[in-house]
């Protein structure tokens, strides 16, 4: 709900368990007055501090009154070179090369439901939105900021997206444009980011604020490995039942910056936006700029329930239909099995091997078209390999079919390997300057996605090979960062706008793919979990969580990767052992429970299997399908901590709680192991559940009393409960 006291113009935003507030003061400064816990309203500007501090100036209009400064007031979105010396949330250079940014209150709107950002992902939906925009000015500069506010009540999410415009007459260069600015009247903030690196994504990485700016950004063009779009603000204490916390994420896959500072007065501000690297924008007059969408869920119970909000927002609201409620496929993909080494009659006795086993899919990963027959060759030809696959997908695909399964297919649309066609024929399509030996990674280069001619030639291929054969689910990939970020086809003064032009470039084409093949599945990926963000999800419902299949790495991977993105989003599948990346072994049972706590299927030759493995898989399949609907759109509790704790548990629960699946990894043996047990979360304390079957458990004192953990002999055992109400 979206209280106006127009009086005092004081902007209040109720969502159901927290409230938010902004004020537009005597000088037109929009002060931020609060951000937490539900409260009842009023003007909360009485909070705020007025005081001299040495070194921190006065706007001109305020004469001698020292205590009046940008450098130590609340901001909304802070201004720039005027006296905020605080992270500036925007910077621009008018032709006479000033980069000063004074904003001022001008005046809003409000309308019932969500804005959305052309051509960028966004949250969406209808009446029960509500959006509150709210007009800046600097009137030298004539620029006019939009700050949008999307207010979802019922999921305590608040979304926050600008709009740039030029109003005047000369042409600006835009160097800076965040999403978000937050400034919390409080000191005792932790920082929570989410880290690693090719095959090891998003371990949570938490410290106080300290003096000074803390932030995690990606220079890649991706959101990438490293470090992801999305952070948490916390009490010191908060953990995942207690406390107060905010987590914020951007909808974008491209260069991002979350910077943290904590200040003078020892005060904090959080800015998320594009990183400002290589970042310009020229706005002719009467031209405009959307920054990305971003994101923010204030929890007053921990990181849990903030998790929760988050996850039902994103599978409610960002995720489309079809796949917003869809049942996705048990798959099964080649690539552990084979890698580049297959042949159509191969693939086909792979997927015998699957026959019988649940199995809903067949993916064929990299290898298929062009003269790919190694990672050094064959981007860009989005032909099929003829002599690999004799007589093409028209007679592949049907093979696949008569063994019951549907046919997906690997793509890299946005690479061109230099023995290819296409870059013989179109060099200059590739990233790169005149002049410079391109960087290559994983020997190839990248295409540039903000031209066009080059989308347009790549989604014509792409669609050849849709409309030749029945294929429903596609996996995006993209298996490089970009470097030689320069386009052929932009003057100098327009090269800082590569890196943004090309991420809307990978959206124009994943939306036409949506509009043609309204029922293809794609799932993202990029190496893994490279750019497992919340703006490609918007296009493609599941991402291939890590290139790291191990169950054990998986269930670090997967416990940091739940704080934001839902299950059904994490893509995730059962591989051969010992582990092809690290080598470890581990048991069907345990690689299979991690893995249905994600899209589930089997990255493995299925015919290989002996008789028990097969039965185990069969199992596996069936279970996953009969509690589909708890496992991918329960609510998730983390009921314990892999990087701390001895084993790895979790849990989902039926949103009428009615229905629970705890699922337990124990960590490496030991002799003598201390008897613990494990306390669950979420039942109803009045219900009574039995036990895989057995039993009646009074909800309370699952709750309360817990459950003891088994015994393990041996490494990584894992132990499944399905629990329901009697
Ligand atoms: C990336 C993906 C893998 C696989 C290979 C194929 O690394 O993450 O799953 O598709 O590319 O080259």
């Amino acid at each position: 709900m979206i209280v106006l006291d127009k009086e005092n113009r004081v902007f209040t935003l109720h969502t159901q368990n927290t409230t938010y507030q902004m004020k537009a003061d005597q000088h037109n400064i929009l002060l931020h007055t609060y951000y937490g816990p539900r409260i009842s309203g009023g003007d909360l500007s009485y909070l705020i501090q007025y005081a001299d501090r040495g070194f921190s100036p006065n706007p001109n209009e305020v004469g001698d009154e020292r205590d009046y400064s940008l450098d130590t007031l609340p901001q909304e979105y802070s201004s720039c070179g005027v006296g905020d010396f605080r992270i500036p949330s925007i910077e621009f250079e008018p032709e006479d090369g000033s980069r000063l940014a004074d904003l001022r209150y001008a005046d809003y709107a409000l309308h019932q439901g969500k804005y959305s950002l052309e051509g960028l992902p966004a949250f969406w939906g209808g009446e029960e939105w509500e959006t509150l925009v709210i007009r800046m000015r600097d009137t030298a500069a004539k620029m006019s900021v939009e700050l949008y506010y999307g207010v979802l009540e019922e999921r305590d999410l608040i979304t926050r997206a600008v709009r740039v415009v030029n109003q005047g007459t000369e042409t600006v260069r835009l160097q800076r444009c965040a999403s978000l600015c937050l400034d919390f009247q409080r000191d005792d903030l932790d920082f929570i980011t989410f880290d690693g690196c090719h095959t090891m994504e998003r371990c949570p990485s938490r410290a106080p604020l300290r003096p000074g700016i803390q932030s995690v950004n990606s220079l890649r063009g991706t959101s990438s490995h490293h470090h992801n779009p999305f952070v948490i603000l916390c009490d010191r204490g908060a953990n995942e039942d207690y406390g107060l916390c905010y987590g914020a994420m951007l909808v974008y896959s491209g260069n991002f910056q979350a910077a943290a500072e904590r200040t003078q007065l020892e005060n904090n501000r959080l800015v998320l936006g594009i990183d400002p690297y290589n970042f310009c924008f020229l706005l002719a007059p009467g031209e405009s700029f959307t920054a990305p969408e971003a994101a923010l869920v204030c929890s007053p119970k921990g990181f849990g329930q903030m998790s929760r909000q988050f996850h039902r927002a994103l599978r409610e609201h960002l995720i489309r239909d079809p796949y917003q409620g869809k049942r996705r496929p048990v798959l099964m993909n080649n690539w552990e099995a084979t890698y580049f080494d297959f042949t159509a009659d191969k693939l086909v006795d792979i997927a015998k091997g699957a026959q019988g086993l649940g199995i809903e899919l067949f993916v064929m990963d990299d290898g298929w078209f062009g003269s790919r027959d190694t990672d050094l060759s064959g981007l860009g030809d989005w032909s099929v390999n003829l002599k690999k696959l004799p007589g093409g997908l028209e007679a592949l695909v049907p093979r696949i079919q008569a063994l019951g399964m549907g046919f997906g297919l690997w793509i890299e649309p946005e690479m061109v390997s230099e023995n290819s066609q296409l870059y013989r024929e179109h060099p200059d399509w590739a990233l790169g300057v005149p002049g410079r030996p391109q960087t290559r990674g994983r020997s190839q280069l990248v295409l540039d996605f903000s031209r066009r001619e080059v989308r347009d030639y790549i989604y014509e291929s792409i669609q050849k090979i849709l409309d030749g054969a029945d294929i429903t689910y596609i996996k995006w990939d993209m298996n490089r960062s970009l470097s030689d970020v320069w386009s052929a086809a932009l003057p100098a003064n327009r090269q800082g706008e590569v890196y943004h032009r090309y991420v809307l470039g990978v959206y124009d084409i994943l939306e036409r793919l949506r509009r043609d093949y309204p029922e293809l599945l794609i799932e993202g990926c990029s190496g893994g979990g490279g750019r497992f963000d919340a703006g490609m999800l918007y296009y493609t419902p599941q991402i291939w969580c890590s290139d790291n299949t191990d169950a054990v790495d998986r269930l670090r991977i997967q416990y940091g990767t739940s704080f934001c993105y839902p299950v059904s989003a994490m893509g995730a599948h059962v591989s051969v052992c010992p582990n092809e990346q690290n080598g470890r072994v581990t048991s069907m049972e345990t690689r299979g429970a991690v893995a249905m706590s994600g899209t589930f299927g089997y990255e493995m030759d299925l015919s290989r299997c002996t008789p028990e493995e097969r039965e185990i898989i069969k199992q596996q399949t069936a279970f996953f399908k009969e509690h589909y609907d708890l496992i991918q759109q329960g609510d998730y509790y983390r009921l314990s901590d892999p990087f701390a704790d001895p084993f790895t548990a979790w849990e989902q629960v039926s949103p009428d709680g009615r229905e629970a699946l705890v699922s337990l990894v124990t960590g490496p043996t030991q002799a003598a192991a201390p008897f613990r047990s494990l306390r669950l979360k979420g039942l109803d304390p009045s219900l009574r559940y039995a036990v895989n079957g057995q039993g009646a458990f009074p909800g309370d004192v699952l709750m309360e009393a817990g459950w003891p953990l088994p015994m393990p002999q041996g490494d990584y055992q894992s132990m499944q409960l399905y629990l329901s109400a009697l």
